[in-house]
């Protein structure tokens, strides 16, 4: 798999695409790959001539006090997993390639300062500043996003409206593990029995939707029921649990769809998310 390190040399391969008509699909990471990762960059495969897979632990989007150091890196088995899903390249630069004394920075009002930006208030200026960047070194004709991480796949729908990009921002569904916990990087940070305890997020999601299911509308009575659950694993703590519009991202106090129900919730000093979307 050719690991391109240059943004000039990326460039000069993408132009040479672009000349021969191919589109092109972005798959942005973080690394540590896994078959979250799989099932976006398989999908871009399908879906384009050519799939660059960027790869790059992005420091603006960790506060000093979170897991920048400390977040996993294994570039060659991301390397692997790539070629076994069909990219064509993986884009890994340095910290210092993409921000060589930087000055600009792309921030968003609103919908950023909810949910997750409540406890990371930096979190999506760092997200909306290194996806704008991919997306003018890349340009391609789709980028395709996890749905695991609702409210970024929110904010990178409205970036691009709103900055006008000409760019297809496809969601793509939940991966899970097959007891039910999200697959994340962030899960190898668990010890066996935190792992165990971790299942709590996925298995109160699925009281939710049960409750939803069953004609409950008060969005209180629902978040209480999935709190509940939660709260009986004793080395949970929640951050948060909000049932919010899925389009605006509004707090809602009757379920009417489309609903995003996220919840952010610490498994010892772990912090995982989760979340379900009814349309
Ligand atoms: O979802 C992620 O892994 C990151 O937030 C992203 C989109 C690659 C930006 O660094």
């Amino acid at each position: 798999m050719r690991i391109i390190k240059k943004i000039d040399e990326l460039r000069m391969i993408i132009k040479d695409w672009k000349r021969n008509g191919y589109t092109v699909g972005l798959v942005p990471t973080m690394g540590y790959l896994h078959e979250g990762h799989k099932s976006l960059i398989e999908r871009a495969v399908k879906e384009n001539d050519r799939v660059v897979v960027s790869d790059f632990v992005n420091p603006t989007q960790f506060a000093p006090n979170e897991d920048f150091e400390s977040y996993p890196r294994d570039i060659n088995a991301d390397a692997a997993l790539c070629e076994s899903a069909g990219a064509s390249l993986v884009f890994n630069p340095d910290a210092d390639e993409m921000y060589d004394s930087a000055l600009t920075f792309v921030d968003m009002n609103k919908i950023t300062k909810v949910l997750c930006g409540k406890t990371r208030p930096i979190h999506f200026s760092g997200v909306c500043t290194v996806v704008s960047k991919l997306f003018n070194i890349v340009t391609p004709d789709r980028a395709y996003f996890g749905q695991k991480d609702a409210q970024q796949l929110c904010v990178i729908k409205k970036m691009v409206k709103d900055l006008n990009f000409d760019i297809e921002i496809v969601g793509c569904p939940i991966i899970r593990e097959s007891d039910g916990l999200a697959k994340s990087s962030r899960n190898t940070y668990l010890n066996p029995q935190e792992r165990q305890a971790a299942l709590c997020l996925s298995r109160s999601l699925e009281i939710g939707k049960k409750i939803i299911t069953s004609g409950e509308r008060n969005v209180k009575t629902v978040t209480d029921a999935i709190r509940a659950e939660i709260d009986r694993e004793p080395l949970a703590e929640i951050d948060y649990i909000e049932m919010v519009d899925w389009n605006t991202l509004e707090p809602i106090e009757a379920v009417r769809k489309p609903i995003l129900c996220a919840m952010a919730v610490y498994i010892g000093k772990t912090r995982l998310i989760d979340n379900f979307i009814m349309e």
